[in-house]
């Protein structure tokens, strides 16, 4: 029994991942072309390399793309593993298997980044939460685009929600540009 528990232990210990050992190799490589404050790339707002604004995409709610202790439940996820989603990424190609279990096991073991306060998975299993339409890039006429998760179409705003922090916002539809007006729309369609 003694030594069963020893094996289960190091089986364990050895498949977890850590974030600059593992992880960062990963996103360096297939991901920092587009989404690196280094080479001043955001694509869809995203950057990865910058630990302090990365965090804000890690949260224990419905519009993070990383929920921490919840692999399934991670758009970040997601995009990487099904090839046939829209935005799958990275665009043209397909993290290796190995790679995706990297991921995922640094997912379910809270998505923790060095130097930057862990991020708390809720332990009590919460009451099953009206499910949120993801987190959409929503661009202005200026060009300016931010990510947040649709919430309703309000008059002649739209009320989004900010991933940060949750909090609802409404923004003008007149000032996002047609393609996020038909988001919009299209979002708020009964
Ligand atoms: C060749 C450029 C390119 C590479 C490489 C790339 N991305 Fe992206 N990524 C984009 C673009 C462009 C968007 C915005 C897509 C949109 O909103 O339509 C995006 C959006 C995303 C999103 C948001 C998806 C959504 O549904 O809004 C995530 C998450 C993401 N990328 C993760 C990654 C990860 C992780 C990697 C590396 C494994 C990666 N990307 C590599 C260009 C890239």
């Amino acid at each position: 029994m003694k030594s069963l528990c020893l094996l289960l232990a190091t089986a364990v210990a050895a498949s977890s991942a850590d974030f600059k050992k593992d992880i960062e190799p990963i996103l360096e490589k297939n991901c920092y072309e587009c989404h690196s404050e280094k080479t001043g790339k955001r694509k869809g707002g995203f950057v990865f390399d910058d630990l302090e604004t990365f965090k804000l995409d890690i949260a224990d709610n419905d519009v993070a793309q990383i929920r921490p202790g919840n692999p399934d439940g991670s758009h970040f996820l997601e995009v990487i593993v099904n090839a046939s989603h829209e935005k799958h990424m990275p665009p043209d190609d397909q993290l290796s298997n190995g790679d995706i279990r990297k991921l995922t096991e640094w997912i379910k073991e809270g998505a923790l980044l060095p130097g930057v306060k862990p991020a708390v998975a809720s332990t009590t299993p919460s009451a099953p939460k009206k499910s949120l339409p993801p987190i959409m890039s929503w661009t202005n006429l200026e060009g300016k685009t931010i990510r947040a998760g649709f919430v309703r179409l309000e008059g002649a705003n739209v009320v989004l929600r900010m991933p940060a922090n949750g909090q609802e916002v409404p923004y003008p539809i007149a000032k996002l540009n047609a393609e996020s007006q038909k988001q919009a729309q299209e979002a708020g369609a009964p």
